[in-house]
């Protein structure tokens, strides 16, 4: 399959590159229908990103923060101040530095009695969010793990055939195993998918992404990402694209 990619020198560049595409979505959506709901990936590639929002003085004074919904496309079933926690990551990376309202941030749910519990009470935010029409988030953002995992749907996951439920609990091939995640249905309605990968790392699996012919059914997770009426984008460092 091609993937439709941006290339930025390094990871510093390729934040910026990824957080003005995500503010132009951003201003277009309230434009359009008021508000700007978005779903946040884990991993460390991300965290400049969500820093460069918080301390750049431009970005963060031109984001309507009372516009903007915080959602998370996988958490790690850890309590919420865990340092493997994806939402402490971007608590303490953007949300504690920006006045984004409290009822804008939508954490996936870690302290209930099991994750299949939490899967079906962030599944019943969603709805609420969204209603019942599939939830179109107007931007999504991505990671790409080394075996093709992509937030928290790995490869051979019985999760990945999952048609009806937006929020799936699953077992990981990764630390920590018990994690919550978006399905495909949901990850498939996006208006907008970004991909980040940074580090020669990633060189490996894109490569495997990019020779996959059948991106529908491929082994790699990530590769299965083909939003019905929405676009992708990789943002990639050199390290990662060469
Ligand atoms: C998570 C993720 C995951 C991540 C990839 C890439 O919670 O682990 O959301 O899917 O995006 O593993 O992670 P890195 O950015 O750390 O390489």
């Amino acid at each position: 399959m091609k993937l439709n990619t941006r290339v930025s020198p390094d990871i510093d560049s390729l934040s910026r590159a990824a957080l003005e595409q995500v503010l132009a979505d951003m201003q277009e959506a309230v434009k359009l229908r008021g508000r700007f709901a978005i779903a946040l990936s884990g991993g460390h590639t991300p965290s400049k990103m969500y820093a460069l929002w918080a301390q750049n003085e431009k970005y963060r004074t031109e984001t309507p923060w009372d516009r903007v919904h915080l959602f998370w496309g996988d958490e790690r079933y850890v309590p919420a101040d865990d340092p493997l926690s994806n939402y402490r990551m971007t608590r303490e990376t953007l949300i504690s530095h920006v006045p984004i309202p409290a009822a804008n941030v939508h954490p996936a749910p870690t302290n209930l009695p099991t994750p299949q519990a939490a899967a079906t009470a962030y599944d019943a935010d969603l709805h609420q969010f969204f209603g019942s029409a599939p939830p179109a988030f107007d931007v999504t953002l991505l990671g790409v793990g080394p075996e093709g995992h992509t937030a928290s749907l790995f490869p051979g996951s019985p999760a990945l055939e999952e048609k009806k439920k937006w929020v799936e609990a699953v077992t990981a091939q990764a630390a920590p195993p018990n994690r919550l995640t978006f399905t495909l249905p949901v990850l498939n309605q996006s208006r907008n998918t970004y991909f980040l990968a940074a580090g020669a790392e990633k060189k490996e699996i894109l490569d495997a992404i990019r020779a996959e012919s059948d991106p529908a059914h491929s082994q790699y997770p990530a590769a299965r990402i083909q939003p019905v009426d929405g676009r992708v984008l990789w943002f990639l460092d050199e390290a990662a694209s060469r």
